[in-house]
């Protein structure tokens, strides 16, 4: 496989119920991570645009979390219907700015 023009990073920790940093997981980024990908393949963006699972990445309050590489752009509290603009966007090369949190 070719390297890619832009990767989007998901974090898929998961941490037990009740935990005082909580985790992306239990924020729904599993449904994230499935919606990327599933539109990145139907839209063709897939060739150069992907979407990975990822450990933490440290923003566990704002999750689920993702990183766009190498816009090195982190968006928060990102939602399964989020999904279709952030592969847009990337496919462009352009960020989602509503759900930027860091850069
Ligand atoms: S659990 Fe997702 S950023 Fe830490």
């Amino acid at each position: 496989m070719a390297h890619r023009d832009h990767y989007l990073f998901v974090c898929t920790n998961r941490r037990s119920e009740g935990h005082p940093k909580g985790s992306c997981a239990a924020n729904g980024s599993e449904e994230v991570l499935d919606q990327l990908k599933e539109i990145l393949a139907k839209t063709g963006a897939s060739r150069t645009v992907r979407a990975c699972a990822s450990g933490c990445l440290d923003f566990c309050g704002v999750g689920a979390a993702v990183v766009h590489e190498p816009e090195h752009v982190v968006y928060g509290h990102v939602a399964r219907s989020d999904a279709g603009e952030i592969a847009s966007a990337a496919a462009a090369g352009r960020t989602v700015e509503r759900l930027v949190i860091a850069r």
